[in-house]
């Protein structure tokens, strides 16, 4: 035989899509040349195979290899294909049983001495070849994050050796198994840790049961940052199919995706130096960035006036339609990115205004530059704007009255957003334009209450949506069938950076 052939997977953006890798002998000056290959990585490929079928004591072909990854037209990087190179020249030169590799894929990067290497992506691969009803063999690295795909046949390799023996029917691999737990919300630190600040808590309660984007503005030490790390611990878990679709991203991300945090929904909590690239994804075989990486989860962004106003404005599309694009020269890509925005920032420079002490000393002009630095459109699309006081200090005594735990305010979460999914499949947050007039109906008395809030406020019709979402989600909290008046009053007044007595003054 002197020709094989052996299926592999690429990597473009979420997807894993088929790859032919064609090895055929011809006499003439031994050589081994790889085409289909644009990238030098993969050129390296031709050393580490050679190596390793060297040092797996298989004999090297002395002929004129030529290798063709098809279709040519796809991106491909990285050392995957060591492995179904290396096998496909085997089994061109009779070592391993050629009928074998027909309904089998490969992955994994070899070392010199025949090892196999971890690689990234790998999950997306496992779900593909799974759906194509082939049998999949990941080096052993990767064996706990290829089990999620969990209705395949995935087979873990330590070495080529052993590929080879369980490809001729002599010793069959072990199976990748799923053997973790996940982490339980006790795990998280505790809501009873925040004093005070009864506003914030409640504000933080309504934004985990509807799943609403969420900006803290108080001075500094007041207890934002502290809040906002204490909303992991109030989400309920996520199910199978959206613990699936963040391990997928995290895989595809290069970071790989840590097995115990399998149905934990992501906290992603970037720095405000982050780029833009960083935040929405990009780079060459576009990976996906921070909005991505929080799919199904929160992204916290800490000191949100110190960001970038650019890095901030490309913000704006997925909050809106949760889904990022990405377009390069080489093509489009899409990534999910339906994540809960979580925000904190001080009210100025200073970080006091507004305090009671009045200690702040930024001129208006100041205080105005500082806001602008978040543009009306991102505001717009925050539900809840809390103001964080500074706290009495007589909350911070030691036999002070203490909050509720997060567990207490996770069963009332948990509650809440089961009526949210009986009644539309989704959480509040989420709901389209029509399910939010089918499913926030105001009874005349609030609707014209909503509409005066509108003309006082200068509400958008986007933040008019919002409002009634949020009111949809207190309603739940309460287990209550209609929106009631209370439930209105209390959304209308998450929106404090609407509201003109919280301006500065011109
Ligand atoms: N409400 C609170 N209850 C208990 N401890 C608090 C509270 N607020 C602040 N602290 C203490 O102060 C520390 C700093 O709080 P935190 O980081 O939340 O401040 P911040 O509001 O984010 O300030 P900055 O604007 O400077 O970022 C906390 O680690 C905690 O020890
Ligand atoms: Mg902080």
């Amino acid at each position: 035989m002197t020709l094989a052939l052996a299926h592999s997977r690429a990597r473009t953006g979420v997807l894993a899509p088929a790859v032919r890798v064609e090895v055929y002998l011809a006499p003439g000056l031994p050589a081994l040349n790889i085409v289909g290959l644009p990238e030098a990585a993969v050129r390296e490929s031709r050393d580490r195979v050679r190596a390793a079928i060297h040092c797996a004591q298989f004999e090297f072909p002395n002929r004129r290899i030529t290798v063709n990854l098809a279709p040519a037209d796809l991106p491909k990087h990285g050392g995957r294909f060591d492995l179904p190179i290396a096998i496909g020249i085997l089994a061109a030169n009779g070592v391993v049983d050629v009928q074998s590799l027909a309904r089998v894929e490969l992955l994994g990067e070899l070392s010199l001495t025949g090892e196999l290497r971890p690689i990234d992506a790998v999950l997306p691969a496992a779900l593909a070849a799974t759906h194509a009803g082939h049998a999949l063999i990941v080096p052993a690295g990767n064996g706990d994050e290829a089990a999620l795909a969990c209705a395949g046949e995935i087979f873990v390799a330590r070495t080529l050796l052993e590929v080879v023996a369980h490809l001729n029917g002599e010793k069959t691999l072990p199976r990748a198994v799923r053997n973790f737990d996940s982490i339980l919300p006790a795990l998280y630190a505790d809501l009873a840790d925040v004093r005070g600040q009864l506003q914030a808590r409640r504000a933080l309660e309504v934004a985990a049961a509807g799943a609403h984007h969420l900006i803290f503005i108080g001075p500094p030490g007041c207890g934002k940052t502290l809040l906002a790390s204490r909303l992991p611990g109030l989400l309920p878990e996520a199910d199978e199919a959206e613990a699936l679709e963040c391990a997928v991203l995290a895989s595809v991300s290069g970071q790989g995706f840590d097995v115990s945090r399998w149905r934990v929904r992501p906290f992603r909590s970037p720095h405000h130096t982050a780029s833009a690239i960083a935040l929405v994804g990009g780079g060459t075989g576009p990976r996906p960035g921070e909005v991505s990486l929080a799919h199904h989860g929160v992204l916290f962004l800490d000191e949100l006036a110190e960001w970038g106003r650019h890095a901030l404005e490309v913000l704006r599309q997925p909050l809106e339609s949760g889904i990022v694009t990405i377009s390069r020269a080489a093509g489009t890509c899409e990534f999910p990115a339906r994540f809960q925005l979580v925000a904190a920032m001080n009210p100025c420079p200073c970080g006091w205004a507004g305090d009671p002490s009045g200690r702040c000393r930024c001129t208006m002009e100041v205080v105005l530059r500082y806001r602008a630095r978040l543009s009306g459109p991102l505001l717009d699309r925050i539900d809840l704007q809390v103001n964080v006081p500074r706290l009495a200090p007589h909350e911070m005594r030691g036999d002070a009255p203490r909050g509720e735990s997060t567990l207490a305010v996770r069963a009332r979460v948990l509650a809440a957003r089961e009526r949210q999914h009986a009644r539309c499949g989704k959480s509040n947050s989420f709901m389209r334009q029509d399910e939010t007039e089918q499913f926030c109906r105001l009874r005349d008395r609030d609707q014209a209450m909503l509409e005066r809030a509108m003309a006082a406020l200068q509400l958008s019709a986007r933040a008019t949506q919002r409002i009634l979402r949020v009111a949809r989600t207190i309603a739940d909290l309460e287990g209550s069938d209609g929106i009631g008046t209370t439930h209105l009053t209390e959304a209308i007044g998450y929106r404090q950076l609407d509201r003109d007595e919280l301006r500065p003054a011109a």
